[in-house]
């Protein structure tokens, strides 16, 4: 296939997928396959990117390798959608074809205005002749660049917008990931940074064209937090400014932080005023998701105001490898998930749209006798009045339980190596559980905490214990549709 690190242009990629078709009957093959989740037709996928909504129509690009399923060469792929459960599979947008960003098509974001919409996007170009280890040198340039587009397929020609030498002298090579936010005196676009002293921060320009920008200031963390921040996204969300980001190194600490990298989110009252602005104080940060898989999510707003989040259902993790890469494919995006805040915390709802992949409906009005053998691809809601302890088996091996106020899931035999994730919880009153063939996202309290993970083991085995009074719905799901 392509040598690591050559320039990839549309017509390589085109010739590749002419002479691909039985690697993508291959992966079409794979029991593992999720049924109602974006994946990467072949090949390796991970942030998703350039999300908006233009002219009725979603837009869901990807972090993308069509070639293999380790991730080294990074395109744009292309989902749209009017619905989110019928897809359009798009032909990739953006390639490695230049000289800014000839060994990867980095993660960025869109901002529609008019007729247009605007990309921002990081371009990464290695630098051979540098060690990548070494964080100040590091053997690469991270450039900001700029496209346009009248329907989301085609391009404009590519603007470098800034590079290493634009940032500011005490920043390390690692700056990436710009997200835009527009304010009335202006636009404001953050970027995810390491500086010299290896702490993690968010780097803030300003631009009125959105081609000539300005470096503003940036956000920190008072003590360090992290060694690099990427993918920030800075928003509004019920009247409130909030910072949702990736800091990498981040040490564990009770039951949080105990992925390799975090996902956290925090409201701040960050004014926009030229300079260096700190966090409030670590303790507002929280984690977005509990699970083993979740990382780099991205927001955006849609035509009905919503603000809606699709996450990375993958984390980078040397320590574990994902079954299904012998298999030719790796990770997904997670279902969508509308956004809101109950007071300074951050709270996840999937999306009303998926209501549309229901099919079978069972409910119990005493949930205690749930026992099902063939619920995998569902949907279950819960209901607790007066709980103290419960226990739910997912699927056969794999257990949500909460004890003495602590929910933990636990994937067992299902987990390839990876065990248990645990958060404290102090009345357990709902749970809403999306079971995929290979994936659980569990949404606790209506979305105040939720777990993200991966799951290997597809023996279905569905039933409940708890005291108390429990209402349960099950759904079998329908898959989502591909044009
Ligand atoms: C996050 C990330 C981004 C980067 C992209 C490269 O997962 O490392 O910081 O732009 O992935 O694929």
């Amino acid at each position: 296939t392509f040598k690591k690190y050559e320039k990839v242009f549309r017509e390589d990629y085109e010739k590749w997928y002419r002479a691909n078709e039985a690697y993508r009957n291959e992966v079409k093959a794979d029991p593992d396959r999720l049924s109602y989740h974006l994946m990467p037709e072949t090949g390796w996928l991970n942030d998703p990117n350039g999300l908006c909504q233009f002219k009725g129509e979603y837009h869901i690009y990807y972090q993308y390798t069509p070639f293999e399923p380790t991730g080294e060469l990074k395109l744009w792929g292309h989902y749209r959608t009017r619905d989110f459960v019928h897809f359009d599979s798009c032909e990739p947008v953006l390639f490695p074809d230049s000289d800014e960003d000839a060994h990867g098509v980095y993660s960025g974001s869109a901002f529609s205005e008019g007729d247009t919409i605007h990309y921002f996007y990081t371009g990464n170009v290695k630098l051979f002749d540098r060690p990548d280890y070494d964080y100040i040198m590091a053997g690469r340039l991270s450039n900001t660049l700029h496209v346009t587009s009248r329907d989301g397929f085609h391009f404009s020609p590519k603007q470098l917008l800034m590079s290493n030498k634009d940032y500011p002298s005490d920043i390390s090579a690692h700056v990436r990931d710009p997200k835009v936010i527009r304010r009335e005196d202006g636009c404001y676009m953050v970027l995810g940074a390491r500086d010299e002293d290896s702490r993690g921060l968010v780097l803030v320009y300003r631009s009125q064209d959105l081609e000539r920008w300005e470096y503003h200031g940036r956000i920190v963390t008072k003590e360090a937090f992290g060694y690099m921040w990427e993918c920030p996204d800075l928003f509004l969300l019920d009247g409130k400014l909030c910072l949702i980001c990736c800091p990498q190194g981040v040490e564990k600490s009770g039951l949080d932080f105990w992925n390799v990298h975090q996902c956290t989110a925090v409201v701040l009252d960050y004014d926009f005023r030229p300079g260096t602005w700190e966090l409030p104080d670590r303790t507002a940060i929280h984690m977005l998701d509990r699970g083993f898989d979740f990382y780099a999510p991205q927001t955006f707003e849609d035509e009905k105001g919503r603000r809606i989040l699709i996450g990375w259902m993958g984390i980078p993790d040397a320590s574990y490898t994902n079954p299904t890469v012998k298999k030719g494919w790796q990770h997904a995006l997670t279902l969508p998930r509308q956004l809101h805040l109950e007071g300074d915390r951050l709270i996840q709802e999937p999306m009303e749209e998926l209501k549309a992949l229901r099919k079978g409906c069972r409910s119990y009005e005493n949930g205690k006798s749930l026992k099902e053998e063939h619920a995998l691809c569902c949907e279950i809601l819960a209901d607790f009045t007066d709980c103290t302890y419960m226990k739910l088996e997912l699927r056969k091996g794999v257990w949500l339980t909460w004890e003495d106020h602590i929910l933990s899931l636990k994937l067992g035999v299902c987990g390839s190596g990876r065990d248990t994730r645990k958060v404290e919880i102090e009345r357990l009153n709902k749970l809403h559980i999306f079971s995929d063939t290979t994936s659980l996202e569990i949404f606790i309290n209506q979305g105040r905490e939720v777990f993200t993970t991966r799951v290997y083991g597809q023996e279905s085995g569905l039933s409940l214990d708890c005291d108390g009074k429990v209402q349960v719905v099950v759904y079998d799901l329908a898959g989502l549709e591909y044009r």
